[in-house]
């Protein structure tokens, strides 16, 4: 019987079982090794490899094959949090309610565990490739490196601190490239791993786009209606560093206003996707995670 927390844990479980395995024997240099296993071993939602998982599951009900590529991702994702704190970016201190590490170790520290874990994930799927027919292995990794370099997330970085974007279309271009770019190639590549079809592919992708808006407004809104214990980051980080996001230029109605619409888009896809599956708890799966993305308080 489907049931929402149990599939999340599974999931959660593997990735983190996974990471810690891996993390343990990355490096040695035992100080580089602290800084990355403090970066990555930390609660963090885990979200990028629990949508990995899902969607992979719509295609193959043995997950436990494509969690090095949702551990990698994990990977990507922590480097980018840590680079995003350090002084010459956010100039956060806290982060999954630890300091962050520049804070806890030195700036050098969290410079380098950022990008050996970047390296670490590159590692990783290649040394996991061979549980996947090579097309689809090397068609995954493509995605990945794409998605979160010079064309998608370093690239909405890049905006980001800029400030160089205040109307709509440009706000979310770079929203889908600092966010969206992971997350969908999280769903994205849960689907090319488990083989799925060309158009369902492309129904997934306009799913994953639709949730990466939905994520970072939330996240936005968040960083002004919530507190840091709750989130495990500072709040009113944005204001502190005067960013335009779609709650400066917009304000938290019209946010919640599109927060429904993205929420709403993303379910219809979603009943659009169920057609071509015959595992209908992960639809349910991810039809709770779009909810859950939509309407969370951390
Ligand atoms: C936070 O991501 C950073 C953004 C991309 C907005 P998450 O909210 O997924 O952070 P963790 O991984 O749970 O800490
Ligand atoms: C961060 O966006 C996005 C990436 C790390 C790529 P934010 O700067 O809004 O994330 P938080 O709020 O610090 O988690
Ligand atoms: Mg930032
Ligand atoms: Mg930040
Ligand atoms: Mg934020």
């Amino acid at each position: 019987m489907y049931n929402m927390k149990e599939a999340m844990k599974q999931k959660v479980m593997l990735t983190e079982e996974f990471l810690s395995r891996e993390l343990k024997n990355c490096s040695p240099q035992k100080n580089l090794r602290e800084i990355m296993e403090y970066a990555v071993m930390n609660g963090g939602k885990r979200l990028r490899p629990v949508f990995l998982l899902a969607v992979y599951e719509l295609f193959d009900q043995d997950v436990t094959k494509a969690v090095p590529y949702a551990a990698a991702m994990e990977m990507i994702h922590s480097y980018s949090l840590v680079h995003d704190d350090l002084p010459c970016m956010d100039n956060d201190d806290l982060r999954r309610g630890k300091p962050t590490c520049h804070k806890q170790f030195s700036e050098f520290g969290a410079v380098l565990a950022g990008d050996a874990l970047l390296n670490l994930s590159m590692e990783t799927m290649l040394k996991y490739a061979d549980g996947f027919p090579v097309e689809r292995a090397l068609s995954a990794m493509k995605y990945i490196t794409t998605a979160s370099g010079a064309k998608g997330m370093c690239a909405g970085q890049m905006s980001d601190m800029e400030q160089s974007v205040n109307d709509f279309d440009s706000l979310s271009m770079m929203y889908s490239r600092k966010t969206g770019a992971l997350l969908k190639a999280s769903v994205a590549v849960g689907a090319i791993l488990g083989g799925a079809k060309k158009e369902t592919v492309s129904l997934l992708e306009q799913y994953a786009d639709t949730i990466g808006l939905m994520f970072q407004i939330q996240d936005d809104v968040l960083d002004v209606t919530s507190d840091a214990q709750t989130l495990g980051k500072p709040i009113l980080s944005d204001e502190k560093n005067q960013k335009i996001t779609f709650v400066s230029e917009y304000g938290l109605e019209r946010c919640r206003v599109l927060l429904q619409e993205y929420e709403t888009k993303a379910i219809s896809l979603l009943d659009m996707v169920a057609q071509s599956t015959c595992n209908q708890d992960a639809i349910s799966f991810l039809k709770d995670l779009t909810l859950f993305l939509a309407n969370r308080n951390h």
